[in-house]
């Protein structure tokens, strides 16, 4: 119907907000309403993007020691945003980019909106609750993704950290670095407050607590409204 429509979307939230069930439910939808679609994420699976989710689940050890294998590798939160961004660019030369050009729908299952929050929220200084370093950490953030393109839509789901948890749970496998209960609930307060964070992008919150179908219906309409398809 419209063939090389070329855009960019990009879903975030929390763990547990169901960014990959809805970036998965709307990419059916788009597909059906005759889009041609390529479905995303990041952390990708790219060379940097499978380092980065081996990290996340601590699987890589740090040195040996006369004890035995060594413990998981601490990386710092700072090491972590520099991989997050080389990742980035290296999904959007990659994947991303030769998918807009070819006139896709690129749906994409978090972006520099991620970095921004988590990494900001797990730099130390925020710890100490100084808002002037936490604003330096969001500039150095940002600087990092400054060749990144930016979405032409970002849809933040908004979910209580409860309900995340809950959905967790529910879903099972092992508990990943930033999976704990105080942290997911910071983050939720951070994405209520995205635009500040990502400004002059088109940003829509969507209420995500819902249930699937529910939240489905709002994303497609966010969809329609903000990009006309
Ligand atoms: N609106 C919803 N209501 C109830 N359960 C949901 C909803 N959205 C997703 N889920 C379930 O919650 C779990 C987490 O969803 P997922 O899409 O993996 O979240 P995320 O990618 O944001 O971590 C999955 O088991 C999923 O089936
Ligand atoms: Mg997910």
């Amino acid at each position: 119907m419209s063939a090389g429509v070329g855009r960019f979307i990009v879903l975030e939230g929390i763990d547990g907000s169901g960014s990959t069930t809805q970036t998965r439910r709307l990419a059916a939808s788009l597909g059906e309403a005759g889009h041609a679609v390529l479905t995303t994420c990041q952390p990708s699976s790219g060379p940097v993007g499978t380092l980065i989710r081996s990290v996340l689940r601590g699987e890589l050890l740090g040195p040996a020691s006369s004890a035995g294998a060594g413990a998981p590798r601490p990386f710092q939160w700072s090491t972590l945003a520099l991989l997050f961004a080389a990742d980035r660019l290296d999904h959007l030369t990659n994947e991303v980019e030769p998918a807009l050009r070819a006139g896709q729908v690129v749906l994409c299952d978090r972006y520099d909106l991620s970095s921004l929050t988590y990494q900001s929220l797990t730099a130390p200084d925020r710890a100490s609750g100084s808002v002037s370093r936490a604003d330096e950490t969001v500039q150095w953030i940002r600087a990092l993704n400054r060749e990144a393109r930016r979405p032409d839509l970002t849809l933040v789901l908004d979910v209580s950290a409860e309900v995340a948890e809950a959905r967790r749970q529910a879903r099972g496998g092992a508990e990943e670095l930033y999976e704990r209960r105080e942290l997911q609930a910071r983050l939720a307060e951070r994405y209520l407050q995205a635009e500040a964070l990502v400004p002059g992008d088109p940003l829509v919150h969507i209420a995500a607590d819902a249930e699937e179908q529910v939240v489905a219906r709002a994303v497609r309409e966010a969809v329609r409204d903000a990009l006309g398809i």
